[in-house]
């Protein structure tokens, strides 16, 4: 079977790495010539562990190739899947669609009989029948389906979420396409991952449904965070305490600075915006969309505060999470020019955040690593749980700088660690370790 793959960014590329095997051959498309012509030289343009290893090995065996002709790659395959972005519309919330659309008029000139349309893009409830609208258009005498398939992948862990599925979601009511997904994803059916077939409108809400649920549990527990600081509770034994109920569950419940990324932000904006134009409104997502904005304004004025008789900061962490190069609505693009329009001179290291391009860093200055950031600094603040920032040598901090102070909003270390040191240390929802005074 031949597979192409419209959109060779963090779902595409995965999702095409994966699929390519020795009876399934996989073509990743890109408008993007540079991008495509890299990936035909083995740069991978994005960091996602695992995967740059993975498309070399489907590469060299011939199942997996890139090309950014679309027109003659559609006329010459069986299924298409879409997976390009549906970034936030600037001027109302709303998912902007251009990209899903500008494939969908590309599909029709190019689309052969029996062809399978399939939207990997997270696009809001209704849009795959639009995308057949536009197809019938100019084909109307041709079979074709149009299927709902959304990702479920986190970035960092894209290869092992699209290989071991919670589920796989299949939104068709075509027979044809029915046993054509069952085929594409046979090895996931065989691990016994769960597959389920609902209609597209169904497959296309679980999508948004799912990260907002998700979105929701962090911003609960981190206003839940809030006021364990105010009355002195732990809200890592909240946590666990909440989490030990099987109805609840003890994941996702990690205090920090607020959700980022490419996907939870826009998709809650989106579904707040779906609920408005089918007049259901989504009280509850827009007060997750609201306390998650103000949490990082909240998170900069804590700062300030705590490091107010402080000139030089270090920022250790500055994508959205770990394991990831990606720093798309990350809290460090408000919180850095935040601190340094309050005059702070900041440092910054991040294992992966690539450091040009990125206006809101301008005016701060990069170290290689976080002992070099250290000896700038009088005050450290970690936004991003990357394990050499969780391994950094507390001793070796207290050595380098002067009074230190420690702002740590992932909770990376446990509150003893700091007993015997001559740290000053901040973290989320538990008690501040004053260590200064205690010092001998
Ligand atoms: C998410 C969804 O998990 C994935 O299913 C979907 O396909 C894409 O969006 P991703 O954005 O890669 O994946 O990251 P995820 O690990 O889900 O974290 C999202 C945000 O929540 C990050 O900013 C992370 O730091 C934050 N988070 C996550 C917390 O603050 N606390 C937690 O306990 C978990």
């Amino acid at each position: 079977m031949k597979l192409s793959i419209i959109g060779s960014g963090y779902v595409g590329l995965v999702t095409g790495a994966c699929l390519a095997n020795v009876d399934q051959h996989v073509t990743c498309l890109d408008i993007d010539e540079k991008k495509i012509n890299k990936l035909r030289n083995g740069i991978i343009p994005i960091y996602e562990p695992g995967l740059e290893g993975l498309i070399k090995e489907k590469v060299a065996s011939s199942s997996l190739t890139f090309s950014s002709n679309i027109s003659e790659t559609v006329k010459n395959t069986d299924v298409i899947f879409i997976a390009v972005g549906t970034p936030t519309n600037k001027e109302n919330d709303s998912a902007d669609l251009s990209q899903v659309y500008s494939c969908a008029e590309e599909i029709a000139k190019n689309i052969k009989n029996n062809t399978i349309v399939i939207l990997k893009s997270t696009v809001p409830v209704g849009t795959c029948d639009k995308i057949e609208e536009i197809i019938n258009l100019s084909n109307p005498s041709i079979n074709f389906d149009v299927v709902s398939n959304p990702e479920f992948l986190r970035e960092g862990s894209a290869i092992f979420d699209f290989e071991n599925p919670d589920r796989i979601i299949i939104g068709t009511k075509e027979k044809n396409s029915i046993s054509t997904l069952n085929s594409i994803y046979k090895k996931q059916i065989k691990n016994n991952f769960p597959v389920i077939f609902t209609t597209r409108r169904s497959s296309e809400l679980i999508k948004y449904a799912s990260n907002s649920m998700l979105a929701m549990r962090i911003i609960f527990i981190n206003e839940i965070a809030d006021l364990c600081e105010k009355v002195g509770a732990n809200v890592e034994d909240i946590s666990l305490g909440i989490g030990l109920d099987k109805r609840i569950g003890p994941d996702f419940l990690n205090a920090g600075p607020g959700f980022g990324g490419s996907c939870f932000p826009k998709d809650a904006r989106a579904l707040v915006e779906s609920g408005k134009s089918y007049n259901a409104p989504q009280n509850l997502l827009k007060a997750v969309i609201d306390g998650n904005e103000k949490r990082k304004e909240n998170l900069s004025k804590r700062i300030i505060e705590v490091a107010k008789n402080r000139k030089n900061i270090g920022v250790l962490g500055v994508t959205y999470k770990a394991n990831t190069d990606d720093i798309r609505e990350a809290p460090s693009l408000s919180i850095i020019p935040d601190l340094i329009n309050k005059g702070f001179n900041v440092s910054i290291y991040d294992p992966q955040a690539s450091r040009d391009g990125i206006k809101e860093f301008e005016e701060a200055n990069w170290e290689s690593d976080i002992y070099s950031v250290a000896k700038k600094s009088d005050c450290l603040v970690i936004l991003t749980e990357w394990s050499e920032i969780i391994s950094m040598d507390l001793k070796k901090i207290s050595d380098i700088m002067t009074q230190p102070i420690i702002i740590d909003f992932r909770n990376l270390f446990s509150l003893d660690s700091f007993k015997k040191l001559n740290i000053e240390y901040h973290s989320i929802g538990r008690e501040t370790i004053n260590s200064h005074k205690e010092v001998e």
